[in-house]
């Protein structure tokens, strides 16, 4: 396909043929046999790569269906919303437009979220949930969720934690019961690598019982009629079955593959791409230790013109990459080694953008 540009920006991502190939099968009926036995048979897999033995729901949406549903569903008294990058700021103004009581901790953004400042937030009092994103996608921050967790789980017990990893969702470990973390979610066109349109949960006992409580939590996301319908490996209305077909094709590399194996396949790829920056004396927008795997956010140390970067590697490479999001744009790009990326195929964008460093 000449006109096919491949998209290295942190998603969508690139699909596979396969993957599309497997997403074409037969259309069946979402109250039939046929679909329970597609969904119970994902459902060891996910719970495996999630890390839980509960159940994994599948919601026809895309992450931000569950982000704002884990909030109406699950927040009594306050959330506190840990505000790091463009996904997390605005999770802290969803959970205001869902008439809750919510506090932003707020960092720069290209800094983490710490124990420490959860602590301090928390010690004010009064919340009963919060939310955090694992991997902010718009600043190449990962966030450490597994010491995050362990503090508020023995500090602040009543407090559930609600997390996003829709980019970082089997590329480094996110084992959710050993860390305690109440709901963890993600969109499948990041680190997945489907198409965008389905939203994957799963939520703890402690979160069934919170919702359980919680008047008004309307109809599509309710967490209790995801539920109920699981028990069935329903969803509760019609659910986007192409996409599950490609979810149970995903899975099953993903296993084949082995989590092990893909955890260290994305940090040696991502480790490929911070010796281009390197290499090229330009810097990383999150500090030494707090780097996604997923993802480089390059800081743009050079003044380098990032939108002709960004437009001649399209034009002359057929590759994309992004250009900074929101207030990023032109001071940092991003490089995406989601998904099915080899040491092959990140050789060949980072020998693109030499190529276009030179002419620019
Ligand atoms: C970390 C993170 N959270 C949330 C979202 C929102 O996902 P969506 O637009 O698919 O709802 C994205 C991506 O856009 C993301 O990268």
């Amino acid at each position: 396909m000449s006109d096919h540009i491949k998209l290295y920006i942190p998603g969508p991502i690139e699909v596979s043929a396969d993957t599309f190939a497997a997403m074409s099968a037969p259309m069946i009926g979402h109250r039939t046999k046929d679909f329970q036995n597609l969904y119970a048979s994902i459902q060891p897999h996910l719970r495996t790569a999630f890390g839980t033995t509960q159940p994994v729901y599948l919601c026809t949406s895309s992450a931000w269906g569950i982000m704002e549903g884990a909030v109406r569903n699950l927040v009594a008294k306050k959330v506190l919303n840990c505000c790091c990058g463009a996904f997390s700021d605005k999770w802290y103004d969803v959970s205001l437009n869902c008439g809750k009581e919510a506090v932003a901790l707020k960092v720069e953004w290209g800094q983490p979220i710490t124990p420490e400042l959860v602590d301090a937030a928390l010690s004010a009092g009064g919340f009963d949930a919060m939310t955090i994103v694992h991997n902010e996608t718009s600043t190449g921050v990962l966030n450490p969720l597994g010491d995050i967790a362990k503090l508020v789980k023995s500090k602040y017990p009543d407090v559930l934690i609600i997390t996003d990893t829709v980019s970082s969702f089997t590329t480094v470990p996110t084992p959710m019961d050993e860390w305690g973390v109440d709901v963890m979610l993600l969109g499948t066109q990041k680190a997945l690598a489907l198409p965008p349109g389905l939203a994957v949960f799963s939520a703890s006992t402690a979160a069934m019982e919170r919702a359980a409580t919680i008047s008004n939590r309307g109809y599509y996301f309710d967490f209790i009629e995801f539920q109920k319908n699981g028990e069935n490996d329903m969803t509760p209305s019609t659910p986007a079955i192409s996409l599950i077909y490609g979810l149970r094709h995903r899975m099953e590399k993903i296993m084949a593959e082995g989590l092990e194996n893909r955890f260290a396949r994305h940090a040696a790829l991502n480790a490929l791409t911070a010796e281009w920056v390197n290499s090229h004396q330009l810097g990383f927008l999150a500090p030494e230790g707090y780097r996604s795997k997923s993802l480089t956010c390059v800081k743009n140390t050079r003044e380098i013109d990032v939108a002709q970067l960004v437009s001649t590697l399209k034009k002359d490479h057929k590759i994309a990459i992004d250009g900074g999001y929101g207030k990023l744009k032109g001071k940092t790009f991003r490089i995406s080694n989601m998904g099915d990326e080899t040491v092959a195929s990140m050789t060949t964008v980072l020998t693109a953008l030499d190529d276009v460093m030179t002419k620019i």
